[in-house]
């Protein structure tokens, strides 16, 4: 499988099929990228971004997923604790501690849980955690799914920073993990070396700090 990150909480997963998480790319646009199924963790623009221009099946918690569907889109409307395998490709909804609304609909509009999702694919085990603070039941996503890669959000503020990051990394136990969720503008500002080399002197996990269009082969 090979693994894009395109900045932000944006990842394409492309092996049996186009797998794009959070199709969000600040000064960008996903559109080009074509992918198959489309994973959104919950309802923030910089998060649902074009998700709904995208129009492709589209998995997401069930508020959404009915939003979705009012604009056209096809979603594939699950919730958190449940998999649901799109295409041979599975996903398992876990829990966010983070807020969510669908900030592109009209106020009311539900925007159900925070999440984030385990995706497996052609073998490999994927953990993107969506916006989340560190909480101690990302040991149970561990015991429960052995993700091979785990993405997690390290820019402080509206998520975890690094020294939550840090513990989130082992209590998962993946041994690889890729920083997201930085950078992208000021009031998100961490450094992703220093997260890297704490890690690595305390654990044998790694880290592969992904530049914004750099890709990653699983296995290499
Ligand atoms: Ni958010
Ligand atoms: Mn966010």
């Amino acid at each position: 499988m090979q693994i894009t990150y395109l900045g932000h909480s944006c990842v394409l997963l492309a092996g049996t099929k186009r797998v794009l998480i959070d199709p969000f790319i600040e000064g960008g646009s996903v559109l080009g990228l074509d992918p198959d199924i489309v994973a959104v963790t919950h309802g923030h623009s910089d998060h649902m971004g074009e998700a709904v221009a995208l129009n492709r099946k589209t998995v997401a918690i069930t508020e959404i997923g009915r939003y979705l569907k009012s604009k056209g889109v096809p979603a594939e409307t699950m919730n958190i604790g449940g998999t649901h395998v799109v295409d041979g490709v599975s996903f398992s909804m876990t829990p966010a501690q983070h807020s969510s609304s669908i900030e592109e609909a009209p106020p009311g509009v539900p925007g159900g849980n925070p999440a984030g999702f385990v995706i497996r694919m052609d073998g490999v085990t994927v953990y993107h955690a969506g916006d989340t603070g560190l909480f101690s039941d990302m040991k149970l996503i561990g015991d429960l799914y052995h993700p091979d890669i785990a993405f997690l959000p390290i820019g402080g503020r509206f998520t975890m920073g690094p020294n939550e990051a840090m513990i989130a990394a082992s209590f998962i136990g993946a041994k690889i993990v890729i920083p997201i969720h930085y950078n992208t503008w000021d009031r998100i500002a961490a450094d992703p070396v220093a997260f890297k080399k704490a890690i690595e002197r305390t654990t044998d996990l790694r880290v592969r700090i992904l530049a914004p269009g750099e890709s990653y082969e699983t296995g290499s």
